[in-house]
């Protein structure tokens, strides 16, 4: 009734109550029914008062055309990602900027105070442990601390399971470099976080992009083709909050993912570094839950959560262990010891729950109000994902309008956006970009406001109203 317009943005919705006699079904059902729309931001709850419409939201990205790809021959690519991605990071390092461009966390909300006082007091604590190398797998208290929290995950890990990494990046790097070799192929969801595009790039892989769905991710019948059709040697998802699509796969598809590479003896490199941000609910499982051969080879960090320069990772490589540990002496022997200590006590003593549930009401509340607006702002025609975690939007923009050159005028106004042909080795994301909702304030409104004018005139209707004339 909402998509009919029988309901209007603003406007109530029946009660639960009257909603359960009307339909009769139980008010059980239709509270499950309304969380549901909640989560897909089409309701909203207002405290004493009921649920209302949200206000008028861009239409989500559309499916991809999977018939196109199912047909398509599969053909690896070789990536070139260098220069214009470095350029862009090199961008997104400049303080000066506003930073839309790199998914990094609002530095008000990382706890700074807190974790640079434990990384005192535990470098006191264990004077000799702190300076010296904490040898993979690393420091068993963090290693204990991240079995505990990925119970919720359905993953029961045990300490020696896991191998602390520099951050996530080097947790992919290596299960890239313990199961591939230059020259494989590689199965990716698409698009792909930029960063990891430049790794495939330096590990001399090839890459087969699978199709994405804005609510499901990765496509499994295209996959289960290319298998079919193509040597691939290993797969990488973002499973959780997606980046940069923000999509949290149903767990009937990452059941049936793991399936359908267990039947090709596929290993899977899931990468779950968002799975702790949650807008709302429980948090979500892992493909690596349903694991009990060990393919999974699953990759994660505190960089969204707590504090990306602490760089501190992990991954649990499943049947891979020995291979990566090997893999890890020789790039870099131990990650920082005195960060591993700090987050250890963090997630032991620092309230690691509660700061959890601070942030993800703080990045639902700062992804929903850029969502709104970047409706106010962009060109018609533009679609905008309804992420339920994580802090990325990504946005489709009419096809005339090149995420390129959008992002060379927002850069020489002071604003950094992430074009979305840094996210694939093909040019189909020339017009749509990714948007870091995270330090989106009403401080910052201003930027997506003149990125959005600048969309405009691009897309050749001229500049929209200035909402401030
Ligand atoms: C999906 C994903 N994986 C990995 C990373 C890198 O994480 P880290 O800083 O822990 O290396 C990022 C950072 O943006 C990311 O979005």
């Amino acid at each position: 009734m909402v998509a009919k317009g029988t309901y209007t943005p603003g406007e109530r919705v029946p009660s639960i109550r009257q909603l359960s006699r009307q339909l009769r079904v139980s008010v059980n059902t239709v509270k499950a029914a309304y969380v549901h729309l909640e989560d897909r931001r089409i309701i909203e709850a207002r405290p004493q008062s009921g649920y209302y419409v949200c206000p008028s939201l861009p239409e989500p990205p559309r499916e991809p055309d999977i018939g196109a790809s199912g047909t398509a021959a599969f053909n690896p690519a070789e990536v070139d990602a260098g220069g214009l991605v470095m350029r862009i990071m090199a961008d997104v390092m400049d303080p000066g900027r506003v930073q839309f461009g790199a998914a990094v966390p609002d530095p008000a909300l990382i706890p700074a105070e807190k974790l640079n006082r434990m990384l005192a007091a535990e470098s006191r604590r264990f004077r000799e442990e702190s300076t010296g190398y904490a040898m993979p797998p690393g420091s068993l208290r963090l290693r204990t601390q991240i079995t505990r929290r990925m119970v919720r995950s359905g993953c029961t890990l045990r300490p020696d399971d896991i191998i602390i990494t520099t951050g996530a990046t080097e947790a992919v790097f290596l299960a890239l470099r313990a199961v591939c070799s230059p020259g494989d192929t590689l199965a990716v969801g698409s698009p792909i976080h930029f960063n990891f595009l430049q790794l495939f790039q330096s590990l001399g892989l090839r890459v087969l992009e699978i199709p994405s769905s804005p609510t499901d991710g990765i496509s499994i019948e295209v996959l289960e083709k290319a298998l079919r059709e193509v040597p691939i040697r290993a797969c990488l998802v973002i499973s959780n909050f997606n980046n940069p699509l923000g999509i949290c796969m149903p767990d009937e598809r990452k059941r049936r993912l793991l399936a359908l590479l267990a039947r090709f003896d596929v290993p899977l490199i899931e990468d779950d570094i968002n799975g702790d941000l949650p807008f709302s609910g429980r948090r979500p499982l892992t493909v690596k839950s349903w694991d009990t051969a060990g393919r999974v080879m699953l990759c994660a960090s505190f960089s969204k959560t707590l504090a990306p320069g602490y760089r501190v990772g992990w991954i649990a490589p499943g049947r891979h262990f020995e291979a990566v540990i090997r893999q890890k002496l020789v790039t870099s022997i131990a990650s920082a010891t005195p960060t591993q200590l700090a987050v250890a006590e963090f997630l032991t003593s620092g309230g690691y729950a509660r700061h959890l549930r601070a942030i993800r009401k703080a990045y639902r509340a700062k992804t929903a109000q850029m969502a709104d607006a970047v409706g106010r702002a962009f060109p018609p025609g533009t679609r905008v994902t309804r992420p339920t975690g994580g802090f990325t939007l990504w946005l489709e923009m009419p096809r005339t309008v090149d995420s390129l050159a959008l992002y060379g005028l927002a850069r020489e106004q002071g604003i950094t956006i992430a074009p979305g042909r840094i996210f694939s080795t093909t040019d189909r994301f020339g017009h749509c970009i990714r948007l870091n909702a995270a330090l989106f304030s009403e401080k910052t409104r201003w930027a997506v406001e003149a990125v959005g004018r600048m969309a405009h005139q691009l897309a050749g209707d001229g500049p929209a109203q200035d909402s401030t004339d």
